[in-house]
Protein backbone atom coordinates (compact mmCIF):
# COMPACT_ATOMS: atom_id res chain seq x y z
CA UNK A 1 0.00 0.00 0.00
CA UNK A 2 2.66 2.15 0.82
CA UNK A 3 3.95 1.42 -2.61
CA UNK A 4 0.73 2.74 -4.17
CA UNK A 5 0.61 5.94 -1.99
CA UNK A 6 4.28 6.46 -3.24
CA UNK A 7 3.00 5.85 -6.91
CA UNK A 8 -0.01 8.18 -6.60
CA UNK A 9 1.98 10.96 -5.20
CA UNK A 10 4.54 10.85 -7.70
CA UNK A 11 1.68 11.28 -10.32
CA UNK A 12 -0.30 13.84 -8.82
CA UNK A 13 1.09 15.49 -5.68
CA UNK A 14 -1.06 18.04 -5.49
CA UNK A 15 -4.42 16.66 -5.87
CA UNK A 16 -3.50 13.33 -3.62
CA UNK A 17 -2.30 16.63 -0.74
CA UNK A 18 -5.99 18.20 -1.35
CA UNK A 19 -7.72 15.01 -1.28
CA UNK A 20 -6.11 14.00 2.13
CA UNK A 21 -6.60 17.71 3.95
CA UNK A 22 -10.06 17.71 2.50
CA UNK A 23 -11.41 14.63 3.78
CA UNK A 24 -9.85 14.58 7.10
CA UNK A 25 -11.54 18.28 7.32
CA UNK A 26 -14.79 17.15 6.35
CA UNK A 27 -14.70 14.65 9.28
CA UNK A 28 -14.63 17.41 12.15
CA UNK A 29 -18.21 18.85 11.70
CA UNK A 30 -19.57 15.43 11.62
CA UNK A 31 -18.04 14.47 14.74
CA UNK A 32 -18.61 17.63 16.59
CA UNK A 33 -22.68 17.00 15.97
CA UNK A 34 -22.50 15.20 18.90
CA UNK A 35 -21.22 18.17 20.78
CA UNK A 36 -23.61 20.59 19.30
CA UNK A 37 -26.74 18.71 20.46
CA UNK A 38 -25.63 18.27 23.77
CA UNK A 39 -24.84 22.36 24.11
CA UNK A 40 -28.36 22.82 22.44
CA UNK A 41 -30.01 20.25 25.16
CA UNK A 42 -28.10 22.21 27.90
CA UNK A 43 -29.54 26.05 26.73
CA UNK A 44 -32.90 24.02 26.49
CA UNK A 45 -33.06 22.68 30.01
CA UNK A 46 -31.55 26.27 31.72
CA UNK A 47 -34.01 27.84 29.48
CA UNK A 48 -30.90 30.52 28.17
CA UNK A 49 -32.49 31.57 24.99
CA UNK A 50 -28.97 33.17 23.87
CA UNK A 51 -27.60 29.57 23.78
CA UNK A 52 -30.24 28.22 22.21
CA UNK A 53 -29.53 30.17 19.30
CA UNK A 54 -26.12 29.99 19.52
CA UNK A 55 -26.40 26.36 19.56
CA UNK A 56 -28.83 25.76 17.26
CA UNK A 57 -27.10 28.20 14.89
CA UNK A 58 -24.03 26.02 15.44
CA UNK A 59 -25.89 22.55 14.59
CA UNK A 60 -27.07 24.60 11.62
CA UNK A 61 -23.13 25.34 10.52
CA UNK A 62 -21.91 21.89 11.53
CA UNK A 63 -24.39 20.45 9.53
CA UNK A 64 -24.09 22.34 6.25
CA UNK A 65 -20.31 22.20 7.17
CA UNK A 66 -20.39 18.76 6.54
CA UNK A 67 -22.27 18.42 4.04
CA UNK A 68 -20.07 21.31 1.59
CA UNK A 69 -17.20 19.94 3.05
CA UNK A 70 -17.85 16.35 2.49
CA UNK A 71 -19.24 17.01 -1.32
CA UNK A 72 -16.31 19.50 -2.03
CA UNK A 73 -14.01 16.41 -0.85
CA UNK A 74 -15.98 13.88 -2.94
CA UNK A 75 -15.17 15.99 -5.91
CA UNK A 76 -11.79 16.58 -5.53
CA UNK A 77 -11.24 12.83 -4.41
CA UNK A 78 -12.80 11.45 -7.68
CA UNK A 79 -10.77 13.96 -10.26
CA UNK A 80 -7.66 12.59 -7.86
CA UNK A 81 -8.93 8.85 -8.82
CA UNK A 82 -9.98 9.78 -12.73
CA UNK A 83 -6.32 10.87 -13.18
CA UNK A 84 -4.28 8.21 -10.75
CA UNK A 85 -6.46 5.44 -13.06
CA UNK A 86 -4.60 5.81 -15.53
CA UNK A 87 -1.30 6.14 -14.11
CA UNK A 88 -2.32 2.76 -12.46
CA UNK A 89 -3.22 1.01 -15.58
CA UNK A 90 -0.10 1.85 -17.31
CA UNK A 91 2.03 1.09 -14.81
CA UNK A 92 0.74 -2.85 -14.90
CA UNK A 93 0.75 -3.02 -18.46
CA UNK A 94 4.10 -1.47 -18.43
CA UNK A 95 4.93 -4.19 -15.77
CA UNK A 96 3.68 -7.50 -17.63
CA UNK A 97 5.33 -5.86 -20.66
CA UNK A 98 8.81 -4.99 -19.61
CA UNK A 99 9.00 -9.00 -18.13
CA UNK A 100 11.07 -10.48 -20.54
CA UNK A 101 9.96 -14.29 -20.81
CA UNK A 102 6.17 -14.87 -21.09
CA UNK A 103 6.14 -18.26 -18.33
CA UNK A 104 4.12 -15.64 -15.85
CA UNK A 105 1.16 -15.63 -19.13
CA UNK A 106 0.75 -19.31 -19.19
CA UNK A 107 1.09 -20.94 -16.08
CA UNK A 108 -2.03 -21.17 -13.54
CA UNK A 109 -0.72 -20.41 -10.34
CA UNK A 110 0.67 -16.99 -12.32
CA UNK A 111 -2.37 -16.57 -14.29
CA UNK A 112 -4.63 -16.42 -11.82
CA UNK A 113 -2.94 -13.90 -9.63
CA UNK A 114 -2.67 -11.62 -13.11
CA UNK A 115 -6.13 -12.04 -14.36
CA UNK A 116 -7.17 -10.95 -10.49
CA UNK A 117 -5.06 -7.97 -10.66
CA UNK A 118 -5.99 -6.93 -14.29
CA UNK A 119 -9.90 -7.07 -12.75
CA UNK A 120 -8.70 -5.44 -9.65
CA UNK A 121 -6.50 -2.23 -11.55
CA UNK A 122 -9.82 -0.55 -11.75
CA UNK A 123 -10.25 -0.84 -8.07
CA UNK A 124 -6.97 -0.28 -6.78
CA UNK A 125 -7.52 3.71 -7.59
CA UNK A 126 -10.44 2.99 -4.81
CA UNK A 127 -7.69 2.32 -2.47
CA UNK A 128 -6.58 5.78 -1.91
CA UNK A 129 -10.51 6.79 -1.27
CA UNK A 130 -10.58 4.08 1.21
CA UNK A 131 -7.15 5.24 2.83
CA UNK A 132 -8.41 9.03 3.26
CA UNK A 133 -11.93 7.91 4.87
CA UNK A 134 -10.10 5.59 7.24
CA UNK A 135 -8.36 8.33 8.13
CA UNK A 136 -11.42 10.46 8.70
CA UNK A 137 -13.19 7.97 10.50
CA UNK A 138 -10.55 7.42 13.17
CA UNK A 139 -10.32 11.18 13.30
CA UNK A 140 -14.32 11.20 14.03
CA UNK A 141 -13.60 8.11 16.07
CA UNK A 142 -11.02 9.82 18.24
CA UNK A 143 -13.09 13.06 18.85
CA UNK A 144 -16.41 11.28 20.32
CA UNK A 145 -14.38 8.98 22.03
CA UNK A 146 -12.31 12.46 24.01
CA UNK A 147 -16.36 13.63 24.25
CA UNK A 148 -17.50 10.64 25.91
CA UNK A 149 -14.65 10.29 28.12
CA UNK A 150 -15.12 13.68 29.33
CA UNK A 151 -18.00 12.14 31.22
CA UNK A 152 -16.19 9.65 32.44
CA UNK A 153 -13.46 7.50 32.03
CA UNK A 154 -15.25 4.56 31.91
CA UNK A 155 -17.31 5.02 29.34
CA UNK A 156 -13.97 3.74 27.22
CA UNK A 157 -15.00 0.43 27.50
CA UNK A 158 -17.26 1.07 24.53
CA UNK A 159 -14.63 0.91 22.49
CA UNK A 160 -14.28 -2.74 24.05
CA UNK A 161 -17.12 -3.80 23.33
CA UNK A 162 -17.24 -3.11 19.58
CA UNK A 163 -13.79 -5.16 19.48
CA UNK A 164 -15.40 -8.00 18.25
CA UNK A 165 -17.10 -6.61 15.46
CA UNK A 166 -13.67 -4.74 14.09
CA UNK A 167 -12.53 -8.66 14.98
CA UNK A 168 -15.03 -10.63 12.27
CA UNK A 169 -14.70 -7.27 9.73
CA UNK A 170 -11.24 -7.69 9.09
CA UNK A 171 -11.12 -11.93 9.45
CA UNK A 172 -14.20 -11.84 6.96
CA UNK A 173 -12.74 -10.46 3.82
CA UNK A 174 -10.18 -12.77 4.60
CA UNK A 175 -11.93 -15.89 4.67
CA UNK A 176 -14.29 -14.60 2.15
CA UNK A 177 -11.71 -14.13 -0.49
CA UNK A 178 -9.60 -17.26 0.40
CA UNK A 179 -12.87 -18.97 -0.45
CA UNK A 180 -12.88 -17.15 -4.11
CA UNK A 181 -9.70 -17.78 -4.32
CA UNK A 182 -9.57 -21.62 -3.95
CA UNK A 183 -12.43 -21.29 -6.14
CA UNK A 184 -10.52 -18.95 -8.65
CA UNK A 185 -9.91 -22.33 -10.92
CA UNK A 186 -13.19 -23.10 -11.70
CA UNK A 187 -14.56 -19.50 -11.94
CA UNK A 188 -11.94 -18.98 -14.61
CA UNK A 189 -13.29 -22.22 -16.65
CA UNK A 190 -16.69 -20.71 -15.96
CA UNK A 191 -15.67 -17.72 -17.76
CA UNK A 192 -13.61 -19.21 -20.30
CA UNK A 193 -16.42 -21.21 -21.37
CA UNK A 194 -19.19 -18.64 -21.40
CA UNK A 195 -16.19 -16.92 -23.95
CA UNK A 196 -16.34 -19.83 -25.83
CA UNK A 197 -20.36 -20.13 -26.10
CA UNK A 198 -20.54 -16.43 -26.98
CA UNK A 199 -18.04 -15.26 -29.06
CA UNK A 200 -17.48 -15.18 -32.47
CA UNK A 201 -13.89 -17.02 -33.25
CA UNK A 202 -15.13 -20.26 -31.33
CA UNK A 203 -18.21 -20.10 -33.13
CA UNK A 204 -17.68 -22.66 -35.84
CA UNK A 205 -15.92 -25.06 -34.07
CA UNK A 206 -18.55 -24.55 -31.42
CA UNK A 207 -21.56 -25.36 -34.06
CA UNK A 208 -19.79 -28.01 -35.94
CA UNK A 209 -19.61 -29.98 -32.36
CA UNK A 210 -22.70 -29.09 -31.77
CA UNK A 211 -21.44 -28.51 -28.36
CA UNK A 212 -23.31 -25.44 -27.40
CA UNK A 213 -25.91 -27.01 -25.02
CA UNK A 214 -22.68 -28.90 -23.11
CA UNK A 215 -21.08 -25.59 -22.96
CA UNK A 216 -23.86 -23.65 -21.49
CA UNK A 217 -24.32 -26.62 -19.11
CA UNK A 218 -20.67 -27.04 -18.19
CA UNK A 219 -20.25 -23.41 -17.68
CA UNK A 220 -23.29 -23.44 -14.91
CA UNK A 221 -21.66 -26.31 -13.39
CA UNK A 222 -18.34 -24.65 -12.75
CA UNK A 223 -20.15 -21.16 -11.67
CA UNK A 224 -22.12 -23.19 -9.42
CA UNK A 225 -18.52 -24.96 -7.84
CA UNK A 226 -17.27 -21.58 -7.29
CA UNK A 227 -20.04 -19.92 -6.26
CA UNK A 228 -21.44 -22.70 -4.06
CA UNK A 229 -18.08 -22.74 -1.78
CA UNK A 230 -18.17 -18.97 -1.82
CA UNK A 231 -21.81 -18.37 -0.61
CA UNK A 232 -21.77 -20.74 1.79
CA UNK A 233 -18.71 -18.60 3.94
CA UNK A 234 -20.17 -15.59 2.71
CA UNK A 235 -23.23 -16.68 5.00
CA UNK A 236 -21.23 -17.96 7.77
CA UNK A 237 -18.92 -14.69 8.04
CA UNK A 238 -22.34 -12.91 8.10
CA UNK A 239 -23.35 -14.97 11.65
CA UNK A 240 -20.41 -14.25 13.16
CA UNK A 241 -20.27 -10.34 12.19
CA UNK A 242 -23.90 -10.16 13.53
CA UNK A 243 -23.10 -11.64 17.05
CA UNK A 244 -20.16 -9.15 16.87
CA UNK A 245 -22.85 -6.22 16.42
CA UNK A 246 -24.92 -7.70 19.21
CA UNK A 247 -22.37 -7.28 21.61
CA UNK A 248 -21.50 -3.75 20.86
CA UNK A 249 -25.32 -2.87 20.96
CA UNK A 250 -25.07 -4.14 24.52
CA UNK A 251 -22.73 -2.19 25.60
CA UNK A 252 -24.09 0.88 24.16
CA UNK A 253 -27.49 -0.01 26.36
CA UNK A 254 -25.06 -0.42 29.20
CA UNK A 255 -23.62 3.14 28.81
CA UNK A 256 -26.71 5.23 28.79
CA UNK A 257 -28.04 3.14 31.53
CA UNK A 258 -24.77 3.26 33.50
CA UNK A 259 -24.82 7.06 33.56
CA UNK A 260 -28.11 8.04 33.91
CA UNK A 261 -29.11 5.52 36.60
CA UNK A 262 -25.58 4.97 38.08
CA UNK A 263 -23.80 7.82 37.67
CA UNK A 264 -27.40 10.09 38.21
CA UNK A 265 -25.56 12.71 35.79
CA UNK A 266 -27.88 15.51 34.36
CA UNK A 267 -29.63 15.34 30.91
CA UNK A 268 -27.71 16.69 29.08
CA UNK A 269 -24.86 14.46 29.63
CA UNK A 270 -26.71 11.69 28.92
CA UNK A 271 -27.78 13.16 25.99
CA UNK A 272 -24.17 13.62 24.88
CA UNK A 273 -23.93 9.63 25.74
CA UNK A 274 -26.94 8.80 23.70
CA UNK A 275 -25.75 11.32 20.44
CA UNK A 276 -22.22 10.22 20.67
CA UNK A 277 -23.23 6.72 21.32
CA UNK A 278 -25.26 6.40 18.66
CA UNK A 279 -22.74 7.61 16.49
CA UNK A 280 -19.71 5.66 17.93
CA UNK A 281 -21.36 2.50 16.58
CA UNK A 282 -21.74 4.07 13.28
CA UNK A 283 -17.73 5.49 13.53
CA UNK A 284 -16.67 2.08 14.74
CA UNK A 285 -18.51 0.02 11.68
CA UNK A 286 -17.23 2.64 9.51
CA UNK A 287 -13.73 2.39 10.59
CA UNK A 288 -13.65 -1.29 10.77
CA UNK A 289 -15.61 -1.80 7.39
CA UNK A 290 -13.52 0.23 5.66
CA UNK A 291 -10.38 -1.35 6.79
CA UNK A 292 -11.60 -4.50 6.48
CA UNK A 293 -12.13 -3.48 2.47
CA UNK A 294 -8.81 -1.83 2.59
CA UNK A 295 -7.30 -5.02 3.91
CA UNK A 296 -9.18 -7.71 2.31
CA UNK A 297 -9.75 -6.26 -0.94
CA UNK A 298 -7.74 -3.39 -2.18
CA UNK A 299 -4.60 -4.46 0.04
CA UNK A 300 -5.22 -7.88 -1.29
CA UNK A 301 -4.94 -5.78 -5.10
CA UNK A 302 -1.81 -3.41 -3.73
CA UNK A 303 -0.21 -7.32 -2.33
CA UNK A 304 -0.64 -8.69 -6.02
CA UNK A 305 0.54 -5.28 -7.50
CA UNK A 306 3.70 -5.79 -5.28
CA UNK A 307 4.21 -9.49 -6.30
CA UNK A 308 3.98 -8.09 -10.31
CA UNK A 309 6.78 -5.35 -9.08
CA UNK A 310 9.17 -7.74 -7.45
CA UNK A 311 8.69 -10.69 -10.39
CA UNK A 312 9.38 -8.05 -12.79
CA UNK A 313 12.22 -6.71 -10.70
CA UNK A 314 13.44 -10.31 -10.13
CA UNK A 315 12.96 -11.19 -13.97
CA UNK A 316 14.63 -8.10 -15.17
CA UNK A 317 17.55 -9.90 -16.32
CA UNK A 318 20.94 -8.50 -16.66
CA UNK A 319 22.54 -6.87 -19.30
CA UNK A 320 25.96 -7.79 -18.00
CA UNK A 321 27.18 -9.03 -21.22
CA UNK A 322 26.39 -6.65 -24.67
CA UNK A 323 24.43 -8.13 -27.43
CA UNK A 324 27.36 -8.52 -30.05
CA UNK A 325 26.51 -6.30 -33.56
CA UNK A 326 27.23 -9.05 -35.60
CA UNK A 327 27.56 -12.96 -35.49
CA UNK A 328 31.56 -14.19 -35.89
CA UNK A 329 31.56 -18.15 -35.06
CA UNK A 330 28.10 -19.20 -34.10
CA UNK A 331 24.59 -20.04 -32.31
CA UNK A 332 25.84 -22.99 -30.10
CA UNK A 333 23.23 -24.64 -27.65
CA UNK A 334 25.54 -26.80 -24.97
CA UNK A 335 23.75 -29.60 -23.41
CA UNK A 336 20.40 -27.60 -23.29
CA UNK A 337 17.10 -29.34 -21.49
CA UNK A 338 13.90 -27.82 -20.96
CA UNK A 339 10.02 -28.26 -19.50
CA UNK A 340 8.05 -25.93 -19.00
CA UNK A 341 7.77 -24.30 -16.21
CA UNK A 342 5.59 -25.79 -13.71
CA UNK A 343 5.21 -29.38 -15.51
CA UNK A 344 7.81 -31.81 -15.37
CA UNK A 345 7.59 -33.03 -18.69
CA UNK A 346 10.77 -32.60 -20.65
CA UNK A 347 10.58 -31.74 -24.21
CA UNK A 348 14.01 -31.18 -25.17
CA UNK A 349 16.04 -33.02 -23.65
CA UNK A 350 19.79 -32.91 -23.61
CA UNK A 351 20.56 -31.12 -26.88
CA UNK A 352 23.69 -30.11 -28.28
CA UNK A 353 24.04 -28.31 -31.43
CA UNK A 354 26.27 -25.37 -33.15
CA UNK A 355 24.66 -23.09 -35.77
CA UNK A 356 27.18 -21.68 -37.82
CA UNK A 357 27.06 -17.59 -38.74
CA UNK A 358 25.48 -17.19 -42.06
CA UNK A 359 23.89 -20.74 -42.07
CA UNK A 360 20.64 -21.49 -43.29
CA UNK A 361 19.53 -24.11 -40.90
CA UNK A 362 16.29 -26.07 -41.08
CA UNK A 363 14.70 -28.23 -38.05
CA UNK A 364 12.48 -30.93 -38.71
CA UNK A 365 10.84 -33.63 -36.87
CA UNK A 366 7.35 -34.38 -36.32
CA UNK A 367 4.77 -32.73 -34.32
CA UNK A 368 5.51 -32.11 -30.47
CA UNK A 369 9.23 -33.30 -30.83
CA UNK A 370 10.49 -29.72 -29.51
CA UNK A 371 10.69 -27.14 -32.79
CA UNK A 372 8.68 -24.32 -31.81
CA UNK A 373 10.06 -24.84 -28.68
CA UNK A 374 13.84 -24.68 -29.42
CA UNK A 375 12.67 -21.45 -31.83
CA UNK A 376 11.43 -19.60 -28.98
CA UNK A 377 14.27 -20.55 -26.45
CA UNK A 378 16.42 -19.06 -29.14
CA UNK A 379 14.18 -16.42 -28.94
CA UNK A 380 15.03 -15.94 -25.16
CA UNK A 381 11.04 -16.10 -24.24
CA UNK A 382 11.78 -18.86 -21.79
CA UNK A 383 15.46 -19.98 -20.19
CA UNK A 384 16.74 -23.36 -20.60
CA UNK A 385 15.95 -25.50 -17.72
CA UNK A 386 19.42 -26.68 -17.77
CA UNK A 387 22.78 -26.57 -20.40
CA UNK A 388 22.82 -22.91 -21.88
CA UNK A 389 22.68 -21.13 -25.24
CA UNK A 390 26.02 -19.31 -26.47
CA UNK A 391 26.25 -16.30 -28.99
CA UNK A 392 29.78 -16.13 -29.97
CA UNK A 393 30.85 -18.26 -26.85
CA UNK A 394 28.67 -15.35 -24.87
CA UNK A 395 26.05 -16.79 -22.57
CA UNK A 396 22.75 -15.35 -24.26
CA UNK A 397 21.42 -15.69 -20.49
CA UNK A 398 23.48 -13.11 -19.69
CA UNK A 399 22.05 -10.54 -22.17
CA UNK A 400 19.08 -8.39 -22.00
CA UNK A 401 16.22 -10.31 -23.57
CA UNK A 402 14.74 -6.45 -24.84
CA UNK A 403 17.99 -6.05 -26.52
CA UNK A 404 18.40 -10.05 -27.88
CA UNK A 405 15.04 -9.32 -29.27
CA UNK A 406 15.53 -6.03 -31.08
CA UNK A 407 17.84 -8.57 -33.30
CA UNK A 408 15.35 -10.87 -34.12
CA UNK A 409 12.83 -11.25 -37.35
CA UNK A 410 10.86 -13.58 -38.42
CA UNK A 411 7.35 -14.97 -37.65
CA UNK A 412 5.92 -17.92 -35.10
CA UNK A 413 4.20 -20.46 -36.28
CA UNK A 414 1.33 -19.43 -33.63
CA UNK A 415 1.73 -15.59 -34.77
CA UNK A 416 -0.89 -13.03 -33.68
CA UNK A 417 -3.68 -11.63 -35.57
CA UNK A 418 -3.04 -7.60 -34.68
CA UNK A 419 -6.57 -6.08 -35.66
CA UNK A 420 -5.04 -3.18 -36.89
CA UNK A 421 -5.17 -0.86 -40.37
CA UNK A 422 -2.63 -3.51 -42.78
CA UNK A 423 0.48 -0.44 -42.69
CA UNK A 424 0.43 -1.04 -39.20
CA UNK A 425 -0.64 -4.88 -38.77
CA UNK A 426 2.81 -4.76 -40.82
CA UNK A 427 5.01 -2.00 -39.87
CA UNK A 428 5.39 -2.84 -36.24
CA UNK A 429 7.76 -5.39 -37.08
CA UNK A 430 10.07 -2.00 -36.47
CA UNK A 431 8.04 0.14 -35.02
CA UNK A 432 10.80 2.99 -35.67
CA UNK A 433 9.82 2.10 -39.21
CA UNK A 434 5.91 2.38 -38.72
CA UNK A 435 5.31 4.74 -40.79
CA UNK A 436 7.91 4.08 -43.49
CA UNK A 437 5.47 2.99 -46.89
CA UNK A 438 8.94 1.99 -48.95
CA UNK A 439 9.82 -0.43 -46.29
CA UNK A 440 6.80 -1.93 -45.64
CA UNK A 441 6.04 -2.77 -49.49
CA UNK A 442 9.64 -4.04 -49.22
CA UNK A 443 8.56 -6.32 -46.64
CA UNK A 444 5.36 -7.21 -47.96
CA UNK A 445 7.27 -7.68 -51.29
CA UNK A 446 10.27 -10.45 -49.59
CA UNK A 447 7.00 -12.23 -47.57
CA UNK A 448 5.32 -12.74 -50.70
CA UNK A 449 2.58 -10.68 -49.42
CA UNK A 450 1.68 -8.13 -51.94
CA UNK A 451 -1.28 -10.16 -53.68
CA UNK A 452 -2.57 -9.44 -49.92
CA UNK A 453 -2.48 -5.89 -50.16
CA UNK A 454 -3.91 -5.53 -53.74
CA UNK A 455 -7.13 -7.05 -53.19
CA UNK A 456 -7.88 -4.81 -50.13
CA UNK A 457 -9.84 -2.15 -50.75
CA UNK A 458 -8.57 0.63 -48.96
CA UNK A 459 -5.40 -1.09 -50.13
CA UNK A 460 -2.40 -0.35 -47.08
CA UNK A 461 -5.16 1.77 -45.34
CA UNK A 462 -8.19 -0.83 -44.78
CA UNK A 463 -8.65 -1.92 -41.31
CA UNK A 464 -8.43 -5.45 -40.81
CA UNK A 465 -10.62 -7.61 -38.61
CA UNK A 466 -14.31 -7.93 -39.43
CA UNK A 467 -15.15 -6.85 -35.55
CA UNK A 468 -14.09 -2.82 -36.15
CA UNK A 469 -16.12 -0.51 -38.24
CA UNK A 470 -15.29 -1.03 -41.96
CA UNK A 471 -13.24 -3.58 -40.83
CA UNK A 472 -12.07 -6.43 -43.40
CA UNK A 473 -11.52 -10.27 -42.71
CA UNK A 474 -8.75 -12.09 -44.59
CA UNK A 475 -7.88 -15.40 -44.79
CA UNK A 476 -5.96 -17.53 -42.64
CA UNK A 477 -3.35 -17.62 -45.17
CA UNK A 478 -3.57 -14.16 -45.75
CA UNK A 479 -2.77 -13.45 -42.30
CA UNK A 480 0.27 -15.50 -41.99
CA UNK A 481 1.47 -13.61 -45.02
CA UNK A 482 1.33 -10.63 -43.48
CA UNK A 483 2.35 -11.98 -40.50
CA UNK A 484 5.59 -13.07 -42.60
CA UNK A 485 6.07 -9.66 -43.77
CA UNK A 486 6.20 -8.04 -40.19
CA UNK A 487 8.68 -10.46 -39.53
CA UNK A 488 10.58 -9.51 -42.51
CA UNK A 489 10.25 -5.35 -41.34
CA UNK A 490 13.95 -5.89 -39.74
CA UNK A 491 16.26 -5.71 -42.37
CA UNK A 492 19.27 -7.20 -39.99
CA UNK A 493 18.81 -9.80 -37.79
CA UNK A 494 20.73 -11.94 -36.47
CA UNK A 495 18.68 -14.26 -36.12
CA UNK A 496 15.51 -14.86 -38.33
CA UNK A 497 12.91 -17.13 -37.37
CA UNK A 498 10.74 -18.71 -39.51
CA UNK A 499 8.51 -21.36 -37.76
CA UNK A 500 5.95 -23.05 -40.60
CA UNK A 501 5.82 -19.87 -41.64
CA UNK A 502 4.35 -20.75 -45.03
CA UNK A 503 2.21 -24.07 -43.62
CA UNK A 504 -0.67 -22.35 -45.02
CA UNK A 505 0.60 -22.22 -48.85
CA UNK A 506 1.38 -24.64 -51.01
CA UNK A 507 4.37 -26.22 -51.50
CA UNK A 508 5.29 -25.05 -54.66
CA UNK A 509 4.92 -21.47 -53.61
CA UNK A 510 6.82 -22.17 -49.93
CA UNK A 511 9.80 -23.57 -52.20
CA UNK A 512 9.95 -20.48 -54.09
CA UNK A 513 9.82 -18.07 -51.09
CA UNK A 514 11.96 -20.00 -48.77
CA UNK A 515 14.80 -20.06 -51.65
CA UNK A 516 14.54 -16.07 -52.24
CA UNK A 517 14.65 -16.31 -48.18
CA UNK A 518 17.69 -18.69 -48.59
CA UNK A 519 19.71 -16.55 -51.34
CA UNK A 520 18.79 -13.29 -49.36
CA UNK A 521 20.15 -14.75 -46.24
CA UNK A 522 23.53 -16.13 -47.86
CA UNK A 523 23.51 -12.79 -49.92
CA UNK A 524 23.79 -10.52 -46.64
CA UNK A 525 24.98 -12.96 -44.79
CA UNK A 526 28.93 -11.86 -45.02
CA UNK A 527 27.23 -8.34 -43.39
CA UNK A 528 26.08 -9.79 -39.72
CA UNK A 529 26.35 -13.47 -40.15
CA UNK A 530 22.67 -13.77 -39.94
CA UNK A 531 21.11 -17.42 -39.14
CA UNK A 532 18.09 -18.15 -40.83
CA UNK A 533 16.11 -20.81 -38.81
CA UNK A 534 13.54 -22.36 -40.94
CA UNK A 535 11.09 -25.14 -39.07
CA UNK A 536 8.60 -26.85 -42.39
CA UNK A 537 7.21 -30.34 -42.68
CA UNK A 538 8.04 -29.98 -46.17
CA UNK A 539 11.44 -31.91 -47.11
CA UNK A 540 11.64 -30.13 -50.90
CA UNK A 541 11.85 -27.38 -48.95
CA UNK A 542 14.48 -28.28 -45.89
CA UNK A 543 16.80 -30.09 -48.22
CA UNK A 544 18.09 -26.71 -49.35
CA UNK A 545 19.25 -25.66 -45.59
CA UNK A 546 23.15 -25.89 -45.35
CA UNK A 547 22.58 -27.28 -41.94
CA UNK A 548 18.99 -29.79 -40.97
CA UNK A 549 18.54 -30.49 -37.47
CA UNK A 550 16.03 -33.69 -36.95
CA UNK A 551 14.37 -33.83 -33.69
CA UNK A 552 12.53 -36.89 -32.51
CA UNK A 553 10.41 -37.04 -29.11
CA UNK A 554 12.32 -34.11 -26.92
CA UNK A 555 16.29 -35.83 -28.35
CA UNK A 556 18.43 -34.90 -31.02
CA UNK A 557 18.91 -37.27 -33.27
CA UNK A 558 21.11 -36.28 -36.51
CA UNK A 559 22.46 -33.17 -37.55
CA UNK A 560 23.95 -32.50 -41.20
CA UNK A 561 23.67 -31.67 -44.69
CA UNK A 562 20.84 -33.01 -47.16
CA UNK A 563 23.39 -35.09 -48.53
CA UNK A 564 25.07 -36.43 -45.45
CA UNK A 565 21.90 -37.28 -43.42
CA UNK A 566 20.63 -39.07 -46.95
CA UNK A 567 24.01 -41.04 -47.14
CA UNK A 568 23.66 -41.31 -43.64
CA UNK A 569 20.72 -43.31 -44.18
CA UNK A 570 18.72 -42.76 -40.68
CA UNK A 571 15.43 -41.31 -39.55
CA UNK A 572 16.03 -37.96 -41.98
CA UNK A 573 16.70 -40.09 -45.22
CA UNK A 574 13.82 -42.26 -44.18
CA UNK A 575 10.94 -39.58 -43.84
CA UNK A 576 12.19 -37.46 -47.18
CA UNK A 577 11.65 -40.96 -48.74
CA UNK A 578 8.39 -41.58 -47.97
CA UNK A 579 7.31 -37.88 -48.87
CA UNK A 580 9.45 -37.98 -52.09
CA UNK A 581 7.51 -40.90 -52.56
CA UNK A 582 3.99 -39.93 -52.49
CA UNK A 583 4.94 -36.65 -54.47
CA UNK A 584 6.32 -39.15 -57.66
N1 LIG B 1 3.32 -23.40 -23.38
C1 LIG B 1 3.50 -24.70 -23.15
N2 LIG B 1 3.37 -25.22 -21.92
C2 LIG B 1 3.57 -26.53 -21.68
N3 LIG B 1 3.89 -27.42 -22.63
C3 LIG B 1 4.03 -26.97 -23.89
C4 LIG B 1 3.84 -25.60 -24.21
N4 LIG B 1 4.05 -25.45 -25.54
C5 LIG B 1 4.36 -26.67 -26.00
N5 LIG B 1 4.35 -27.58 -25.01
C6 LIG B 1 4.66 -29.02 -25.15
O1 LIG B 1 5.97 -29.14 -25.64
C7 LIG B 1 6.06 -30.16 -26.62
C8 LIG B 1 6.80 -29.62 -27.84
O2 LIG B 1 5.99 -28.64 -28.42
P1 LIG B 1 6.48 -27.79 -29.66
O3 LIG B 1 5.48 -26.73 -29.89
O4 LIG B 1 7.88 -27.38 -29.45
O5 LIG B 1 6.41 -28.88 -30.81
P2 LIG B 1 6.71 -28.73 -32.35
O6 LIG B 1 7.84 -29.64 -32.66
O7 LIG B 1 6.88 -27.31 -32.72
O8 LIG B 1 5.38 -29.33 -32.99
P3 LIG B 1 4.56 -28.85 -34.30
O9 LIG B 1 5.18 -29.54 -35.47
O10 LIG B 1 3.20 -29.39 -34.06
O11 LIG B 1 4.60 -27.38 -34.38
C9 LIG B 1 4.66 -30.58 -26.94
O12 LIG B 1 4.50 -31.91 -26.49
C10 LIG B 1 3.76 -29.67 -26.16
O13 LIG B 1 2.79 -30.41 -25.50
MG1 LIG C 1 5.83 -26.01 -33.79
Amino acid sequence: MWRLCVLGFRHQPRLMAASLGLSQLAALPDALLAWWIMQLGRAVIEQRPALVYSAAVGLAVSTTANWLLGTVSTRVQRRFRDRVTIALESHVARLQASIGTIAHQERPEYLDRLSMLRSQVFVLDHMYMSLFSTLGWILRLAVTMTLLVSIHPALLLLLVCALPTVLTSTWRPEVERAAEERGAQAYRLSRHLFTLATTASPAKDVRLTGIGDKLTTGRRAAWQRWYGPVAATRWRSAWWHAAGWAVFGVGFVAAVVFVSAGLGAPADDVLLVLAAGARLSTYVGATVGEIGFLRGFWMDGARRLAWLEDYAAASASLDAVPVPAALRQSLRLDHVSFSYPGTTRVVLDDVSVTLPAGAVVAIVGENGAGKSTLVKLLAKLYEPTSGSILVDDLPLSQMSPITWRARLAGAFQDFFRFEFPARHTVGLGEVARLHDTPAITMALDRAGAGDVIARLPAGLDTQLGATWPDGVEVSFGQWQKLALARGFMRTQPLLLILDEPTAALDAETEHALFERYAAAARGTGSNNGRITLLVSHRFSTVRMADLIVVLDGARLVEVGTHEALMAHGGQYSALYGIQAAAYR
